[in-house]
């Protein structure tokens, strides 16, 4: 794992993922572990992370039941859990993983005010929330809320549509894009990831570029929002195909021929 990080940062990627629910609990402490050996590549990375999400789970066996947790003492404590496991002093970015229906905004506030003032978290966002949701907490946190992490990819179109894009456009906020190729199913012999494919690999054809992952992410990138792709491997040439991206640009047409695959159906 540390070889694939300080190989990552070689090609450009800094910024890390993680969430306290992931890997039944145990991911922040297997990268903590990674971490601790070369104590020197924190200050070269971001390490993003979530909270609120819980599942039973054998790490923490008094969770009982999958639920949302937004309440201070839960922030808190898993805040404070997320510095112990990665094994780094700070978070860099802390977001809330979901937005209980029943949140109380004042207690995610508090949180976030006393892990700011301790230096324990620098910046402060979200994931999965609707412009409505992102801009009542906003109204009662008190530091810049700078990013939602949502889905986008090809596949999963409904932020380009429903206002989610266009709310952190107004705001010059950055989304991060989780699943940006779809969990992997751009790369399905399905109908509609086929004809994606198909889109993709004409437009790369004209730009010398025949690798899918690359255009699916070059797609992204191309969107004025300045989506940052969230992705999900651990393999080096994917990391490679990714950074790859960055040199290729679409143009509104080409953007939109996608876009038009993608959903089966010509636009109005
Ligand atoms: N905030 C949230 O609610 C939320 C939800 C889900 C995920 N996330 C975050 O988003 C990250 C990315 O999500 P994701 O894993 O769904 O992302 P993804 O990048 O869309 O999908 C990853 C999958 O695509 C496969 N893949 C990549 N390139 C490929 C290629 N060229 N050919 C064939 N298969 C290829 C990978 O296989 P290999 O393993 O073989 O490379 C892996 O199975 C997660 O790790 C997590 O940090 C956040």
């Amino acid at each position: 794992m540390l070889t694939f990080v300080k190989q990552g940062l070689e090609l450009g990627v800094d910024t890390l993922d993680h969430a306290a629910c992931y890997g039944a609990f145990t991911s922040e402490a297997e990268f903590g572990r990674a971490l601790a050996l070369d104590k020197s590549l924190r200050a070269q990375l971001t390490l993003v992370t979530k909270c609120g999400i819980l599942y039973p789970n054998e790490e923490l066996p008094d969770i009982k039941s999958h639920h949302y947790d937004n309440s201070y003492r839960h922030i808190m404590w898993s805040a404070q859990r997320s510095i112990e496991k990665l094994q780094c002093d700070y978070l860099d970015v802390l977001l809330i993983h979901r937005l209980s229906p029943c949140a109380d905004p004042e207690q995610i506030a508090r949180a976030f005010d006393e892990l700011y003032q301790t230096g324990k978290v620098r910046y402060f966002g979200v994931s999965n929330y609707t412009p409505a949701k992102f801009a009542m907490l906003q109204s009662y946190v008190n530091q810049p809320l700078i990013t939602n992490q949502i889905e986008i990819s090809p596949l999963h179109r409904q932020a380009f549509d429903d206002g989610t894009l266009d709310f952190l456009l107004e705001k010059r906020i950055q989304p991060m894009a989780w699943s940006p190729l779809a969990g992997g199913r751009l790369f399905n012999q399905d109908e509609n990831s086929r004809a994606v494919q198909k889109t993709l690999l004409e437009i790369g054809e004209t730009k010398g570029e025949t690798r899918l992952d690359t255009l699916a992410y070059a797609w992204l990138l191309a969107h004025p929002a300045k989506i940052m792709p969230v992705m999900g491997s651990g393999k080096i040439e994917r990391v490679k195909s990714a950074a790859d991206a960055l040199r290729i640009s679409f143009t509104e047409e080409e953007w939109i021929k996608v876009y038009v695959a993608a959903q089966g159906r010509d636009i109005p």
